[in-house]
């Protein structure tokens, strides 16, 4: 028998956190706009905004801060951390940036041209803003089942479409296609994994037509667990195996570190191809920082060398995954419509099926992520009309994006399954009074269509 089933650590740090009234918290959104970016943490009972740059760090970790070695140039902090990096990707080269996005303006510098295509599962929105900034276009194949958030479970719903990857190669044209991007596990779409199977189909294809495969692996680990578990031939394998062997396909990867890095800050750009790398050097010296540094300090890097061993302990990812399913299992007992199965990193609400009768040019999934802090002070994420929501170029017509969710990211090793419970209780209790809530107007938004929901401003609607 196994009793050893809590989580794989003790805690010897805590950090307070308000409770409020919600009065305070009416005033607040009223404040805000009601959009809970505009709010300020300390208001905040339960924070499930992102996943990102939110994890607590391991002692080892903040032992190895103290040996961060602050020289400009050629570290002892870069090496350790490249040696990790190197450990984990089994990629030769590594190119430390200041986080993930800025990876992704490498990527779009160095593989997409103006007017041709990076294809990808679900590209995400830092990847895409820097693609289409530099004039290229951007598609997403993943399969139909990961865009139907009310589709029946199934264990990879982050796989990259292959008859339309194939289909787009055809369409397009080899020659009008500079990239394929395969993100794991796919955040856009509920954190949903890639299995191993669809990387391999990808890169057959992908060199088939020397094309580049490149993988953002924001939440690597995560996404091997998922492969260790999920698909049988890969059960005995350790994870850092299946992190190399899914890397094996791809020329290049880009990092964001504030997430399976454990790190508060921090990202990578890794890749096999000395000449990219070279070019991502002078990138990197013009934007970032000096080649072994990339806008990091020396105890940054060190932090990540530790962090990114940790994300792949079997023990590690077994309590985290486990801690999301948790949250997942408890509301679908409470009949509360989430994509199916949950996700590596959160857990990813229906607002269509939530608010039924709120149309989606009324902001469904925002209207809930205001309810919830409204009722609990807990804070949640729009991916909906707000965030994905675009204009026709032709008609100025709004667009609304398949997806209309609001996702409550985990942060790694933060909250206990007892805040999990309030999330869960706060939600139903919404839930049973679905009826009575309206929709919202959106009455301000800023000249970026794609950035909006971090500026914008609601109304509720009588
Ligand atoms: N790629 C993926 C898949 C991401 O989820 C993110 C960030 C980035 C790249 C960009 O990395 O923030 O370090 O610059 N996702 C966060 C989120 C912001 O909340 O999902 P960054």
């Amino acid at each position: 028998m196994n009793f050893q089933f809590a989580e794989p650590f003790r805690i010897k740090m805590v950090e307070n956190v308000k409770r409020t009234t919600k009065d305070q918290r009416q005033r607040w959104l009223k404040e805000a706009q009601f959009n809970v970016f505009r709010l300020r943490a300390e208001d905040v009972y339960i924070d499930c905004i992102t996943d990102s740059g939110t994890s607590a760090m391991s002692s080892e970790q903040w032992a190895a801060l103290m040996r961060g070695d602050e020289s400009y140039a050629g570290s002892q902090s870069f090496y350790r951390m490249e040696a990790s990096v190197q450990d984990v990707f089994g990629m030769p080269y590594v190119q430390p940036v200041h986080q993930g996005r800025a990876a992704d303006f490498m990527l779009a510098q160095l593989y997409t041209q103006p007017g041709k295509y990076a294809l990808g599962n679900m590209h995400f929105d830092t990847f895409r803003g820097n693609a289409e900034v530099a004039g290229a276009k951007v598609l997403d194949l993943v399969v139909d089942e990961g865009l139907d958030a009310a589709s029946p479970a199934s264990p990879f719903k982050g796989n990259l479409d292959i008859d339309k990857l194939e289909h787009a190669i055809s369409t397009h044209g080899r020659d009008n296609i500079t990239m394929v991007m395969v993100t794991v596990t796919c955040n856009n779409n509920g954190g949903q994994p890639v299995s191993m199977a669809n990387l391999k189909a990808v890169g057959s294809i992908c060199r088939k037509h020397q094309i580049p495969l490149v993988i953002d692996a924001a939440r690597l680990s995560e996404n091997a667990y998922f492969i260790k578990t999920r698909e049988p031939e890969y059960a005995d394998w350790e994870i850092k195996a299946i992190t190399r062997e899914m890397l094996s396909e791809a020329e290049t990867a880009v990092m964001s570190a504030k997430k399976d890095g454990l790190v508060n800050i921090g990202g990578l750009f890794v890749t096999r191809n000395l000449d990219i790398y070279h070019q991502a050097n002078q990138l990197s010296i013009v934007h970032e920082g000096f080649i072994t540094y990339g806008g990091q300090a020396g105890r940054d890097m060190d932090a990540l060398a530790v962090g990114l061993q940790e994300s792949t302990r079997l023990d590690y990812l077994d309590y985290r995954i486990k801690q999301v399913d948790y949250l997942g299992q408890q509301l679908k007992l409470r009949n509360i419509p989430i994509i199916d199965p949950p996700g590596g990193h959160g857990i990813y609400v229906d607002a269509k099926r939530f608010f039924p009768h709120i149309p989606q040019s009324e902001f469904p999934a925002q209207r809930m992520v205001v309810a919830l802090y409204e009722e609990a002070g807990i804070r949640c994420v729009e991916l909906g009309a707000c965030a994905f929501g675009s204009k026709d170029p032709v008609t100025k017509e709004p667009v609304w994006p398949a997806l209309e969710v609001m996702r409550i990211a985990i942060s790694r090793r933060v909250y206990t399954n007892r805040h999990l419970d309030c999330i869960v209780e706060a939600l139903s209790y919404i839930y049973s009074q679905r009826e009575t809530y309206k929709g919202m107007k959106l009455v301000y938004e800023g000249p970026i269509t794609s950035l909006r929901h971090f500026t914008a401003g609601f109304e509720l609607l009588p």
